[in-house]
């Protein structure tokens, strides 16, 4: 790390990988910044042995080859943790930087290794709160809730790409109230985060003058150091977060027979469904004397109207403009999550088509809605990262980020798993005379409707899960 700091380069002549035979370094490839080597550090992994015998070389600041004398005596492979059963000649000095792909799946690895344990937590967290109020009449362990959706929020609103990685069973419809309570809260709090710093940033922008000529720019970089005016304070979004997780209690107030009826419901039915919100939800909440008015607003209000006389939202008696920006987000976001999951009774519909109805509902309606709006389409993207795209050439392509979006093929234009690792591309038509384009009119793939044809270095990184 010392060589690559002061301008200097490593190679390791060997491959490095880490205990679960991921390859986190390729031998042969010259590294010249710490990026890789810190995730090798991540993985454990403090110190490799160099052994310059194996096509490793070590390389200062001017290009002058370094002697391993120079260097000092290098631990041997007994330094190594974390890599029990890799043979010897595997490992080299951290060398390294490589391939870019493997660092990034190493990244995305780790990110979805917590979101498993976080969505596990929470998981657990909401079936004992449906069961207890089921077995008790209402009760339910609400400071156990605190704790389990604080952690959950800590993950997502450190990087803006967090949700996805907590929302991968849009497609799945076992067990739909767990995970609809897991979404909606990934969703609203990435959406709610993009807000206040969108939001907070117009106003100071506004506080401290500037002609308003070009006040707001969604489709701009987030800058984010807002400082005076912030819309939500951490506190106040920990709140929320923990209203979106919890929208839907009254719900188990509602019968299973009415919940998941395949047909459609009669009026007396979509009745007792609509009670569970502003009825069945308040009452919850008084008898498990939860005070926090935030929490109540949206469980209370999250089906009320977001503009004037529109349909199918309720209560009615409740004014548009009254309702709180996070109340209208958590709407969104339910509305998202209903639309994008498989259920009983209804398909999955493709999340690009929901993001585009949910716009042309909702856009222009109202100011507010607006910026809503767009914090909504900047957080969910269309291309959730760890999700399946075609490409108009005909390739797959698994999404690695959603900006771009960055997409990794993995078949060649017939659909034939591809035997070799290509290399990263971005997707979209920004690119002069790109190549590879997502195909829009094909919808999104979760991995495991196409796993047969997904190469093996790339399953290890899918979440497979029912
Ligand atoms: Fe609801
Ligand atoms: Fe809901």
């Amino acid at each position: 790390m010392e060589i690559v700091k002061s301008g200097g380069k490593v190679k390791t002549g060997v491959d490095v990988y880490n205990a679960n035979g991921i390859l986190l370094l390729a031998g042969d490839v010259f590294v010249s910044t710490l990026k890789p080597l810190e995730i090798i550090k991540q993985n454990g992994i403090g110190s490799v042995p160099v052994n310059t015998k194996l096509n490793g070389a070590l390389v200062d600041g001017d290009g002058n080859a370094i002697s391993l004398d120079a260097v000092g005596t290098l631990p041997g492979p007994s330094a190594i943790s974390g890599n029990a059963g890799v043979p010897d000649k595997n490992f080299v000095f951290p060398a390294a930087a490589t391939n870019e792909i493997e660092v990034r799946l190493v990244e995305i690895e780790e990110k979805r290794r917590q979101a498993l344990q976080k969505h596990a937590a929470a998981k657990k967290c909401i079936k004992n709160v449906l069961k207890n109020i089921k077995e008790t009449g209402g009760q339910f362990d609400y400071t156990e809730v605190e704790k389990t959706v604080l952690d959950l929020t800590e993950f997502l609103i450190v990087d803006k790409n967090s949700f996805s990685y907590l929302t991968q069973e849009i497609f799945s419809y076992d067990e739909y109230l767990y995970n609809h309570s897991i979404n909606v809260c990934a969703i609203g709090t990435a959406v709610l985060n993009r807000f206040n710093q969108q939001f907070s940033k117009v106003v100071n922008d506004h506080i401290r003058g500037g002609d308003g000529a070009d006040i707001y720019n969604p489709f701009a970089e987030d800058t984010i150091n807002t400082t005076g005016f912030i819309c939500y304070y951490p506190h106040e979004i920990e709140d929320i977060s923990l209203g979106f997780f919890l929208h839907d209690i009254g719900k188990t107030i509602v019968a299973d027979h009415v919940l998941n009826k395949k047909g459609r419901l009669t009026e007396d039915e979509f009745r007792e469904v609509k009670k569970h919100s502003y009825e069945y939800g308040e009452r919850l909440i008084a008898k498990n004397q939860i005070r926090n008015a935030t929490v109540k607003n949206i469980v209370c209000y999250h089906h009320a109207p977001l503009y004037a006389h529109e349909n199918n939202s309720y209560p009615m008696d409740v004014h548009y403009a009254e309702v709180p920006v996070y109340t209208r987000i958590c709407k969104l976001a339910d509305i998202y999550d209903a639309m994008t999951s498989k259920r009983c009774y209804k398909e999955a519909i493709n999340p690009v088509n929901v993001v585009t109805q949910i716009f042309r509902t909702y856009a222009k309606k109202d100011r507010m809605l607006q910026y809503i709006l767009h914090a909504f389409v900047k957080s969910i993207g269309i291309y959730p990262p760890g999700s399946i795209v075609f490409l108009q050439n005909g390739q797959m392509a698994y999404v690695l980020d959603s900006n771009g979006p960055l997409v990794l093929p993995f078949t060649d234009e017939k659909g034939n798993t591809l035997k070799y690792k290509p290399d990263p591309v971005i997707a979209d038509t920004s690119a002069e005379n790109n190549v590879y384009v997502v195909d829009n009119r094909k919808s999104v793939q979760s991995p495991k409707e196409v796993y047969n044809f997904i190469p093996d270095y790339l399953r290890n990184f899918l979440v497979m899960q029912n």
